[in-house]
């Protein structure tokens, strides 16, 4: 039995992020760390077509090599199915964590806009895998401090020059009269089906926190960029290689442009690349993750914070890469997502507990650069350069290849 109130479990272990936190956490701490998955991303990537840079190991197999590098037996692995409620409340009631951190979810806007099966799969995995969460931890362990994964693109339609943290007295005139909500959460507006399930994720959160004083925090997570920490960066330690998507499908912006610029493909940016996104290297993300898993929050209490270091258009983005290499060339797609050109000016609140990477960014930015290029280019001969290219489209008529259909368990 692990001692009280030290467990952190990482739910989505098998994850880009939840892999990666749940090595960071084992090697620079001595709490017991708990991986749980039920593998499906593996199985979505093959239905998507999508490959990772650096083959995997089975979670049990990357624990195993994670003992042999590091010498630590704080590390273990359950296989669970979120969507089954009996399966999270026997997990929780075997270990009652100190923290559960939720990065187990189908992650990709693109896969949840590629047909009715596919936006439905997202909803269930995202929504009520989320729900049972929190029925188990509020029936078994109410001391657990539960931390979901969210995402800053949940404002992403919303026009905003302000992104607070919790709630806010807001006031708008109608017809000649003035109104007011009085302590209210700023509206969310999503582009697509996977935000949408996640403003459902925040709301549930809130609802959850209150009526049965649970301990919560929504992480709203910008997008991550990078493959590796200093735990898994070394040749000697590729067997303890995160997942890496690159693709259109599961590959997020900045990984894939450096993926393409290393096996010398134009860079692709869709439209106009004025949409801007939010932005924290996989080294930040973890390093704020810790801190976030040793927050003291009040039951009841429901505290959002916005995990993101820069603010940057997908133009700009193509072109911080192309300066690195001035032989890269960028390419212009028509945007297959609706999105909102997004104002840069944007200002967003910010927690201390994520101060620590606020410092210095345009040096992480490059250094974070350097790292991923030296990684990818290590893996460049893995690269499928047929899998980057967007076959998605968000209006349903225009998907031009459609994904085949996948079921949620
Ligand atoms: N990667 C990013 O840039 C980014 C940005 C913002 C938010 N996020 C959020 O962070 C979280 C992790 O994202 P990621 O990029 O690591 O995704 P990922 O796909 O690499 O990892 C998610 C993991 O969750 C598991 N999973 C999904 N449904 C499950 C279920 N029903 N039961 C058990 N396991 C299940 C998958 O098998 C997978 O291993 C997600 O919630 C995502 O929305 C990620």
């Amino acid at each position: 039995m692990n001692e009280p109130n030290s467990t952190i479990m990482i739910l989505g272990g098998d994850g880009y992020l939840g892999w990666t936190l749940g090595l960071a956490i084992a090697n620079r701490t001595d709490r017991p760390v708990v991986l749980v998955d039920n593998l499906i991303k593996r199985r979505w990537e093959k239905e998507a077509g999508a490959k990772v840079l650096v083959p995997l190991k089975s979670p049990r197999g990357r624990v195993a090599e994670y003992r042999r590098m590091f010498g630590k037996r704080n590390m273990s692995f359950e296989k669970v199915e979120l969507l089954d409620s009996e399966a999270v409340e026997k997990v929780i009631a075997k270990y009652r964590p100190a923290v559960v951190i939720n990065a187990a979810q189908q992650p990709s806007a693109p896969f949840s806009m590629s047909n009715a099966k596919n936006a439905a799969a997202t909803f269930s995995n995202n929504i009520v895998g989320h729900l049972n969460v929190l029925w188990a931890i509020a029936g078994i362990s109410k001391d657990t401090t539960y931390i979901k994964l969210g995402s800053g693109g949940c404002y992403m339609a919303t026009d905003t020059d302000y992104v607070p943290i919790g709630r806010k007295d807001f006031f708008f005139e109608h017809q000649g009269k003035q109104h007011r909500v009085l302590q209210g959460l700023l509206p969310m507006q999503a582009t697509d089906f996977y935000h949408q399930s996640k403003i459902a994720d925040l709301l549930i959160d809130d609802l959850c926190s209150k009526i049965w004083d649970l301990k919560v925090i929504t992480v709203q997570q910008a997008t991550i960029f990078g493959a590796t920490i200093p735990e898994n960066h070394a040749p000697e330690f590729a067997g303890l290689a995160a997942r890496f998507n690159y693709d259109a499908v599961f590959g997020t912006v900045f990984n894939r442009f450096v993926c393409q610029m290393v096996i010398g493909h134009p860079l692709t940016v869709y439209g106009d690349g004025a949409q801007t996104t939010g932005l924290i290297s996989l080294a930040d993300t973890t390093e704020n993750f810790i801190n976030l898993a040793n927050l003291e929050v009040e039951p009841g209490e429901h505290l959002t914070v916005h995990n993101f270091t820069h603010r940057l258009s997908i133009a700009e983005i193509a072109q911080k890469l192309a300066d690195v290499d001035p032989t890269a060339k960028i390419t212009y797609l028509a945007n297959p997502r609706r999105e909102p050109a997004g104002g840069l000016g944007l200002e967003v609140e910010l927690h201390d507990v994520i101060a620590a990477t606020q410092t210095n960014k345009e040096a992480r930015l490059q250094a974070e650069m350097a790292r991923m290029l030296e990684f990818t280019r290590r893996y460049r001969g893995n690269i499928d350069p047929s899998i980057i290219l967007p076959k998605i489209h968000w209006s349903a008529e225009e998907t031009s290849t459609r994904l085949p259909e996948v079921s949620s368990a």
